[in-house]
């Protein structure tokens, strides 16, 4: 439940079409990275005026996800080494929320456009944009943690080609909460891995955020899947989005790779990895097609071993370390493929979001939060207490605003801390 708002950040004395001068956000500075709760502090700020083909966005609502985890940190870099010209750092790379001033050149947007924000930034003068792939670009950048002006303040700036329109069967806080993991598993195993029915597939973290995506977009495709989780409760979860079966990873806690073991250890090791890759053939029926990747070092010998020869071990993170080792012999002899992946385009993130608005996809929601609540809930995912997504309300007054057609909704993921 949102609790009371140490600022009423839901008051605004201006229409569409003008700023105030002021706005309240939630601010990292360098001097104080470190746990969540001690890294965010709530300031007033100037509120930033959008340049050309930029748009100034009224957040009603954000999305909680773990790369300001890494921006509290400060590790494994300083995020003002992306973005050195300013000394503040506003996250959040989610959002929904109504357009309030549009910079010159916008055609496509005017203010009171209500609209969720997709992540990326990249230059229109960068040749990539045109012709390969935005992501390719050398200006790419990941709005709200590579840049500054995130979501979690009144107002954002961001760039036009970030908007989606709103689906209308959402609240502020369902629209808020998907964009960045489900565009990221979207492009991880539609486009990437070019996921068909039929194909079995592996998923680590199958009830975190990328994973209740990554799952539901293996039911909606046909898809097979396995998810891996450390609770029962969690395995629920998955079930219900549709997973064949789950596995609990504490079963395995001998097949994760720490580093610098003794060759008797890697062989110890070696042999849990076989022991849940015949646990995942039995839930499959057999190898995974593709193993989606995100936890990386202490997953990642077992990844490769257990994809099926000529499969594919997708992978855009990895968050219990970054330095990888395997056992190269099974990734050539059996001609599997490693692929690497970062988010999304402009045009996945569109038809990403179509599937979405046809209810065929839909938001997984564990925890609605007040304005207040923005570094605690950094802090739970940083504790691995969550499920699925955590909302935060930024405009919206409350819980269930902002719905204007009937549809299914968010699924609540209701178990956890
Ligand atoms: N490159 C990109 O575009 C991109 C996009 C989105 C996210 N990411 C990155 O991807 C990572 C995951 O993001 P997320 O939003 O899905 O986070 P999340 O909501 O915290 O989910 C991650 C899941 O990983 C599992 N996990 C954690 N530690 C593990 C371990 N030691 N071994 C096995 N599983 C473990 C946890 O599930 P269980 O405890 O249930 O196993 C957790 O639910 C983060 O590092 C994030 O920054 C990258």
């Amino acid at each position: 439940m949102p609790s009371a708002g140490i600022t009423n950040v839901a008051d605004l004395n201006v229409e569409p079409g003008t700023l105030p001068e002021k706005m309240t956000a939630w601010v990292i500075r360098e001097e104080r990275f470190g746990e969540p709760t001690d890294a965010f502090q709530m300031e007033e700020i100037e509120v930033p005026e959008p340049g050309p083909l930029e748009v100034v966005v009224r957040v009603m609502a954000a999305g909680v996800n773990y790369n300001n985890v890494w921006a509290a940190l400060g590790k494994p870099v300083s995020v003002f080494r992306y973005h050195p010209d300013e000394d503040h750092h506003i996250g959040g790379s989610d959002a929904s929320g109504v357009v309030w001033k549009v910079g010159p050149g916008v055609t496509r947007w005017t203010p009171g456009d209500e609209v969720l924000i997709h992540c990326n930034q990249a230059s229109y003068e960068d040749p990539e944009v045109h012709g390969l792939d935005p992501m390719a670009a050398p200006s790419q950048r990941i709005w709200g943690y590579e840049t500054s002006w995130g979501s979690f303040a009144q107002f954002t700036k961001v760039q036009a080609q970030q908007l989606i329109p709103k689906p209308r069967s959402l609240t502020w806080e369902e629209a808020a909460s998907y964009g960045l993991v489900y565009f990221t598993a979207y492009r991880m195993l539609i486009d990437q891995c070019e996921l068909q029915a039929g194909h079995r597939v592996l998923i680590w973290g199958a009830a975190g955020g990328l994973g209740v995506f990554a799952t539901q977009l293996c039911a909606a495709t046909g898809a097979e899947c396995v998810g891996v989780v450390s609770s029962d409760a969690k395995g629920e979860l998955v079930m219900k989005l549709g997973a064949k079966g789950y596995i609990n990873r504490g079963d395995f806690a001998g097949m994760m790779r720490k580093g610098g073991e003794t060759p008797d250890e890697e062989k110890a090791r070696f042999g849990e990895s076989r022991r849940f890759g015949k646990a995942v053939k039995e839930i499959l029926g057999d190898a995974p097609d593709i193993v989606f990747e995100h936890v990386g070092k202490a997953t990642f010998p077992t990844s490769v071993f257990v994809v099926k020869p000529f499969g594919k071990v997708v992978i855009c993170a990895g968050t219990t370390g970054f330095d990888l080792d395997f056992d190269v012999r099974y990734l050539w002899m059996r001609q599997k493929q490693i692929i690497g992946s970062h988010f999304a385009n402009a045009y996945e993130c569109y038809k990403a979001n179509e599937l979405i608005e046809q209810g065929l996809i839909r938001p997984v929601l564990w925890r609605t939060m007040g304005f207040d609540g923005v570094g605690e809930a950094h802090q739970l995912m940083r504790d691995n207490k969550h499920l699925g997504k955590i909302a935060i309300l930024v405009g919206a007054e409350k819980e269930g605003l902002g719905r204007t057609e009937e549809g299914p909704g968010a699924i609540m993921a209701e178990v956890g801390a």
